[in-house]
Parts: structure tokens; sequence; C-alpha cells
């Protein structure tokens, strides 16, 4: 069936509301009618990823002041990925760079975006309601909606999250609809699974091996925040799927998928793909870090100090940076000579640190090694912070 528009939104896409409008849902019907969309659905929230100017150049920053021009402006509640830098701390204040950097924020804000900066919205700024639909961007926040909030969201990119924040609407098609999100494929995990970083590598080894397929993992499921963060951080490094659902048996014969298996061995290649030098620097927050994942951190590093000639980065978003701040937490993480940033990706971010980098996050791992060609270590978060840091 084709798609039906509802009067008013063929008023929008005939420019009888402005050209930024138009444009916008034109990218809207556009991807609906590629993918096989009946309607347009409303959203209740969005969330905008590709905010680092490193990301989207000058040619994304005139776009987005363009749009600001127009008059364009989100119709429901909208959160913003990290940035590039942190824009209140790093004293990058003179370069270009944070010129432009600031010139994106600023859009986002004009365009009614709130300024989380945050790559896990569903922590404290944009929480979804159960059973809610979204158009969310960053793979890794999409895959924890569908999969552990019970909110329904496609993959979008940047530009068709920000479309369908201004329209307020999406397509009704891919992960909007009950019938698509049914499993395709088992994964039957037989390794030893028992730390984040173990989930983080779990879900980088189902991403390469699902292809499109949604998988149903059987055996080993993630209870815990960073256990959760960093298996869906995991999938969305090495894979496409938007979420997966769990279950503790096999699907019945009747509804027979293929069964992969993920045992130590492969659990083995995948860490063997990074170094394990001693590192120099340990980034920590991929994705950012949640409110209790700092304070367990700020006790940690309260009786230890960072060595002579190694550094210990953290990253969270500016909601909880601002908390963490008011109870004392930043005080205590930074007398430790660890530095603690709000609203910056470690990724994107064109770090003053050299050495060889150590993370706790596969995606960190994978795309450094993939865009800076850096050495890199992963390792479990209290080894990394053994290894660059020493009791006082
Ligand atoms: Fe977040 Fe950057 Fe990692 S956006 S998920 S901290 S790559």
């Amino acid at each position: 069936m084709l798609l039906q528009l509802t009067k008013d939104e063929e008023r929008i896409l005939d420019g009888e509301k402005g050209e930024g409008l138009r444009k916008m849902m034109k990218l809207i019907v556009g991807l609906a009618t590629i993918s096989g969309a009946e309607k347009l659905i409303e959203i209740e929230s969005a969330h905008i990823s590709g905010i680092s100017y490193q990301n989207i150049g000058d040619e994304g920053l005139s776009f987005l002041e363009w749009l600001v021009e127009e008059g364009v402006h989100v119709s429901v509640p909208t959160t913003i990925n990290p940035a590039a830098i942190d824009l209140y701390q790093q004293g990058y204040t003179h370069d270009e760079f944070y010129k432009k950097q600031e010139r994106i924020v600023n859009a986002y804000i004009k365009l009614g975006a709130k300024p989380t900066l945050s790559c896990t919205p569903y922590f404290l700024d944009n929480i979804p309601s159960p059973g809610s639909h979204l158009a969310w961007a960053e793979s890794s926040a999409v895959i924890y909606a569908n999969t552990f909030l019970n909110a329904y969201t496609n993959k979008e990119s940047g530009l068709s999250a920000l479309a369908a924040a201004v329209i307020g609407k999406t397509g009704y098609y891919g992960l909007h609809v009950d019938e698509n999100r049914k499993p395709q494929i088992a994964i039957k995990v037989v390794a030893d699974i028992s730390s984040s970083l173990d989930f983080g590598i779990l879900g980088y080894r189902i991403g390469e091996l699902v292809g499109d397929k949604i998988p149903v993992i059987v055996g080993k499921s993630p209870k815990t925040i960073p256990e959760r963060k960093q298996f869906v951080a995991g999938l969305s490094a090495s894979g496409t799927i938007g979420m997966v659902s769990f279950s503790n048996n096999l699907i019945s014969n009747e509804n027979r998928i293929d069964v992969i298996e993920i045992d130590n061995k492969e659990m083995l290649n995948v860490k063997s793909r990074f170094s394990s030098l001693d590192v120099d620097i340990v980034y920590l927050g991929c994705p950012h870090l949640s409110l209790s994942e700092i304070k367990e951190l700020a006790i940690l590093l309260q009786k230890r100090r960072v060595k002579n000639g190694k550094s210990l980065l953290l990253y969270t978003s500016i909601s909880a940076y601002k908390i963490a701040n008011e109870e004392g937490l930043v005080r205590i993480i930074e007398n430790s000579g660890a530095r603690i940033f709000a609203g910056a990706c470690p990724v994107f971010n064109p770090s003053m640190y050299k050495g060889v980098i150590g993370t706790d996050a596969i995606k960190t791992a994978h795309y450094l090694k993939a865009t800076k060609s850096s050495q890199i270590a992963i390792s479990n978060t209290i080894l990394l912070i053994e290894s660059v840091t020493e009791i006082r």
C-alpha cells in the first residue's frame, strides 16, 4: 500500500509552512516511502547524533544555521549526542575548532533541542515511556531503548532524527512494527562472561555474526547498567541491528531459526585483535558514565593518584556531571589527578594526550583503531585504573 499522508502533512510537503519544514518533511516522507510505510506516526521524543564538528564539518554547520534562519523548531522533546570536546572545560576557546563546535551546539539550542550532549539520554535527560515510539540516532542508545526500555525506534541518522524532531513524526516501518521485531537468528552463549568488558566483547562478536538479522540471545544476559551499556555499545560498533531479545531456552522447533554458538575461543579471538601493552592514557565513559558509575569511580579514586606520565580521562553527560559536581564527586576525582569531561566523546576528541590508549569499551577501541591508528589496549575497568594510578 502506498504511503497515505494527512491534509496537514501534505500542506507541509507542499511548502505552505516554509522551506525549512518542507525539506524536513520531504526527508521523512522519502524514507517512509522507500521503506514501505503506509503512514506516519507521532513520536514521543527524538535524540540526535552527529553533533561533533569533526563529524559534520562546515557543510553540516551551515545547514543547521540555515534551518535556524528559516525559523525551524523541534516539536517534541529532543536531546543531542556528545560534542567533540568539552565546551566548558578544555580551554580551547580561541581555536577555530572550538568556535565551530560551539556554533553547532548553539544552533541546536536555537532549534529547541536540550543541550544534553550525551549518548546515554535514557539515564537522566530523555527517558522513554514504555511502549513509546521515538526517533533516536546514536546506535548504542537505540539498541538500549528497544531492548531494555520497551520503546520503539529505528536507527535514525543524525539528519533523519532532526527531521523527525521537527515534524514530530516518523514513518511507520522497521522496528516501529511489532512483526519486524521477532528474532530471526539465535545466539547460544556458552562462553564465560563475568564482566562488563566481556559483555562488550560478546555484543561486538554478535554484531559481526548476525548481519541485519535480529538475534535472540540464549544463555547469558547483561543485568547491571555497565554490562548493558557495554553490550549495546559493542553491538553498535560492529553491527547494524537495532535491537536484540533474550531467552532462557532455544526457540521451539515450530519457529526454527539458525543457531550460532559463541564460546571462549570466539571471545579470545576478539580480544586478541587489540593490544595488551602497558597503557599511558585510560579512557572510561563510552557510552557516557552514569551517575552511579561516577560514584563508584570516586570511591575507588579517593585513595589513589594518577601516576606521573599517565592520564585517566572520564566522560559523562552534562546532567550527570552537574549532579556529580554538586555532590563533591568531581572534586574527589580531580584530586586524584584524573579528569572528567562533560558532554564530550572520547572518540571524536582531537586529543592532546599521546601514548597507548587503554579502554574498557570495545566501541572506543574499535573506532580509535579505525580512525586514528592509535595503539589500543582493552581491559577491565579496575585493571585499567590500577595500571595508571597508585595508592596515596
Ligand atoms: Fe558515546 Fe562517543 Fe562512545 S558518542 S557511545 S562516547 S563513541
